[in-house]
């Protein structure tokens, strides 16, 4: 069971701003001190590059730095921990699977997202399309998930890459990986299968091997962890075809004299090059922890309750005030819009009259707007350190910001 009071204290964010509801989880959660202190530890205690193992410290980091990836693999099941690739983050390691495939799309090649992609899960599939003259086109959506009965009619023999997110960032819904991977390998199974797990890492369990995905990426901010740090996942046999999207130092064996030719080391440093982020993987090796002691179960039934409690709350007291988006979408996000009131006016209102935060906009999924009728909206997320009461506070401000608000328009 979440017992929020207790995690709420174990968030020095509170203790600095007590007056703060912070309902922005999917933009990037709140840290807890066990992260804190992993990444100070680092700088205090060890400090040292785990890329130079010479000295008992530098080889003690480094002991530290692969135990980290080796967790990571558990989280997400995969099978090895040279599969487990340190980025800075999701958009770092799209980009990275775009570059390190484009051999592989030629002219007339076709890369299929859906239209509720974040902006990282959309540009780079663009920008490869475009140098390729390829094309990007969309997956079949039904109540807003991707739809598995039109699904095979979209793939065709030009189909090279799949790319979706599983629990897209606005409305929340979820793309089952398991099912849909299945579908697209059933077809032909040479066609990649990118799932974006950005907000998905932290609202369903993630099974690499379980999918039979063959990349996945996520961030570690989005579970607790430090910002500028993810993972880029593939099958080992895929990540060693991908070209590095940056090269330098500790990712080559050898590089010749005239700098024509150079050897890549094997996995995972080919794809790391460069000093990694030390003390940020500490941090991350420290949320993965946490996630694993309070249980992402029970992580993810908590984030359901309060949605669940949210929607009921709108429902009796702001019914006619707002439209919301997607009610019965299982992530713990609430979508909506206040009538006749811009959503960014709403959002800097309560922000900076109620000190409540929340995100408005079209939350970097540019495309969102063909899905539903207004591309802006609010979206209020919710975490293990928010309560029924931080939820009360929203409605109430709500209320009465609609009703200043409403005075205006
Ligand atoms: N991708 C983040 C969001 O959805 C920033 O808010």
């Amino acid at each position: 069971m979440i017992d929020y009071k207790k995690i709420r204290a174990e968030f020095p964010f509170f203790k600095n701003n007590a007056d703060q509801i912070y309902l922005d989880s999917s933009a990037t959660s709140l840290k807890p001190q066990v992260v804190i202190d992993a990444i100070n530890n680092y700088y205090t205690h060890y400090g040292t590059n785990p890329h130079n193992t010479d000295s008992d410290l530098g080889y003690e980091t480094n002991v530290q730095y692969e135990t980290i990836r080796g967790k990571i693999k558990h989280f997400i099941n995969a099978k090895k921990d040279q599969e487990i690739i340190f980025t800075s983050g999701t958009t770092y390691s799209l980009n990275q699977i775009a570059y390190g495939l484009s051999d592989l799309i030629h002219a007339g090649d076709e890369i299929l997202i859906t239209k509720q992609e974040h902006g990282a899960n959309i540009l780079p599939w663009y920008r490869l399309a475009s140098e390729k003259k390829g094309y990007v086109k969309f997956l079949p959506e039904k109540n807003f998930s991707i739809d598995l009965e039109q699904l095979s009619k979209v793939i065709t023999a030009k189909t090279k890459i799949v790319s979706f997110a599983n629990v897209p960032n606005i409305l929340g819904y979820e793309n089952n990986p398991m099912v849909i991977i299945a579908m697209i390998k059933k077809i032909n199974p040479e066609i990649i299968v990118v799932v974006d797990c950005a907000q998905g890492i932290i609202h369903m369990p993630t099974d690499v091997q379980k999918w039979n995905a063959d990349f996945i990426t996520f961030s570690a901010h989005k579970i607790f962890g430090p910002t500028g740090i993810g993972i880029l996942w593939g099958k080992e046999e895929l990540l060693l075809k991908l070209k590095p999207l940056i090269v330098g130092g500790g990712m080559n064996a050898r590089i010749e004299g005239n700098g024509s030719d150079y050897l890549l080391k094997g996995l995972p440093d080919r794809l790391e090059a460069g000093s990694p982020n030390i003390a940020d993987i500490f941090g991350f090796g420290a949320a993965i922890d946490f996630v694993n002691r309070l249980t992402l179960k029970e992580i993810i039934s908590y984030t359901h309750q309060l949605k669940q409690y949210a929607l009921e709350q709108f429902n009796q007291k702001l019914k006619d005030k707002v439209i919301i988006y997607n009610a019965d979408a299982k992530a713990g996000t609430l979508v909506f819009n206040v009538k006749d009131v811009f959503c960014q006016d709403v959002a800097t209102h309560i922000g900076s009259r109620n000190k409540i935060t929340v995100r408005s906009g079209d939350h970097c999924a540019r495309l969102i707007g063909e899905i539903i009728p207004d591309k802006n909206t609010i979206r209020v997320s919710f975490s293990i350190y928010n309560s029924y009461e931080d939820i009360d506070l929203l409605v109430t401000a709500l209320a009465n910001e609609t009703a200043f608000l409403g005075r205006l328009v």
